[in-house]
């Protein structure tokens, strides 16, 4: 028996869609276990691309069943949509497992989002998805799971409980329409329908499968720098993006995880408001906005783009307790004659160290020797920085366009 942990160690967007898809092979569970439609994960294999928002990146393996843990917040008419285009496009979810733990977004969580955010001083530049709003009822202990779907009357019961209050808020707080909580209670009668039968307890299967000894995968969503306790707060996400957060959000140990799995993009890129030390607002960081094709995934928003910040990673390394590192997009620095790094901080500014570049395709290159020398050097000086080993080097979005170390 044994589980990875896969994570983010910057702010999100690194890649791990890719390398899940890509790891996957070796395992029989692949779990979400935080966040929720807020993420956004391109898998792209033999030249067929998906967009995974809450559907674990190891959907396209037949022998992985893919779960859903009850530290995510599910939005069912997002995911009932996800599956539709993921079976339309001959992928199959019959397989797909939903913590009944996991917290629903609800319509009000979603309107609640954007007014908090349009009247907030200092936007965090949230995705709009509800999710901030869906972890508020979770820790205040008014939320609606997974669970209630499974018997409406319970379901109508506690949605009753609740709306009064969120329609006071929208409406004479934030000056917003109100909601119709018969069509709520329509609505979610429908999604319930469809998803009852995979509602289960999911901590159970994991812990069950593990015995067994089956392989589990957990999949992070957002990164390190954006989890509620870690990152650079408030410019975060509601939830546990770091590994801790693996087995609160899963139900399974931490004794049961043996392999940390840090992915990080070969420079640094950000979606929304905060901090950004080695962000580049000049024609570098627009090289690498269009090299990397640098859009988001669920929003569609340009992505802040700068030099690798190794102290960012050194940190990710830290609080995850990683044991190896996944290195993302090392072509798209292929435009570069010089690269930067930034290594250390001083007075509160980046330092940077200058490194050679290659400018060479080296998106064919299958073995790390095939690599040219400057880009080898420049892997193990993130390496070196970092104080993890790289095991895992990607050149390309395809999932063969990838160096295994
Ligand atoms: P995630 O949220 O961490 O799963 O990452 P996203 O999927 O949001 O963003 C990563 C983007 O980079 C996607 O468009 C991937 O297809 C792409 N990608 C992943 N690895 C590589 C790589 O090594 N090279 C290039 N050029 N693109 C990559
Ligand atoms: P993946 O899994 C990058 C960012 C948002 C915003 C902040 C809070 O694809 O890496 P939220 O809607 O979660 O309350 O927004 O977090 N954010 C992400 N940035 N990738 C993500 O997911 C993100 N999920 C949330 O842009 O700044
Ligand atoms: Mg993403």
């Amino acid at each position: 028996m044994s589980a990875t942990v896969l994570i983010g160690t910057q702010w999100g967007d690194e890649g791990k869609g890719k390398i899940t898809d890509l790891i996957c092979a070796d395992y029989d569970y692949c779990v979400r276990y935080q966040g929720g439609n807020n993420a956004g994960h391109t898998v792209i294999a033999n030249g067929h691309e998906l967009a995974l928002h809450l559907v674990p990146s190891g959907v396209m393996y037949e022998q992985v069943t893919p779960v859903i843990g009850n530290g995510c917040v599910i939005d069912p008419k997002v995911l009932l949509e996800e599956i539709d285009k993921l079976e339309a496009e001959g992928i199959s979810c019959a397989r797909l497992k939903i913590s009944a733990h996991a917290h629903m977004i609800m319509p009000y969580h979603v309107a609640l989002d954007h007014a908090a955010e349009d009247n907030r001083a200092h936007k965090v530049g949230t995705t709009g998805r509800g999710i901030g709003p869906c972890y508020q009822d979770k820790a205040a202990r008014i939320g609606l799971r997974m669970e209630n779907l499974l018997d409406l009357e319970r379901f109508e019961a506690h949605l009753k409980a609740v709306l009064p209050g969120k329609k006071c808020l929208l409406s004479e707080f934030y000056g917003q329409p109100t909601l119709d909580g018969d069509r709520i209670l329509a609505d979610y009668s429908g999604y319930a329908a469809r998803l009852r039968d995979k509602i289960c307890d999911t901590g159970l299967l994991l812990n069950l499968a593990l015995d067994a000894g089956k392989q589990v995968l957990l999949e992070g969503a957002q990164g390190t720098q954006l989890d509620l306790d870690h990152g650079t707060y408030p410019y975060v996400t509601s939830s546990s993006c770091s590994a801790g957060g693996a087995t609160v959000g899963s139900g399974i140990g931490p004794t049961r995880i043996d392999r940390v799995l840090g992915i990080a993009k070969a420079y640094l890129t950000r979606v929304g408001e905060g901090p950004f030390p080695t962000e580049l607002d000049d024609e570098d960081g627009a090289t690498l906005g269009s090299a990397g094709a640098e859009v988001g995934v669920t929003t569609g928003r340009a992505r802040r783009c700068g030099w690798y910040d190794a102290p960012v990673v050194k940190y990710a390394a830290q609080v995850n307790g990683l044991t190896e590192l996944a290195l993302t997009k090392l072509d798209v620095l292929s435009a570069f004659a010089e690269i930067k790094v930034c290594v250390d901080y001083q007075d509160g500014r980046p330092v940077y160290e200058t490194l050679p570049g290659w400018q060479t395709d080296i998106t064919g290159c299958r073995s790390f020797e095939e690599l040219p020398m400057a880009a080898q050097a420049y892997v193990k000086r993130l390496e070196e920085l970092a104080g993890v080993p790289v095991t895992i080097v990607a050149v390309g979005p395809d999932r063969a366009q990838t160096i295994l170390r």
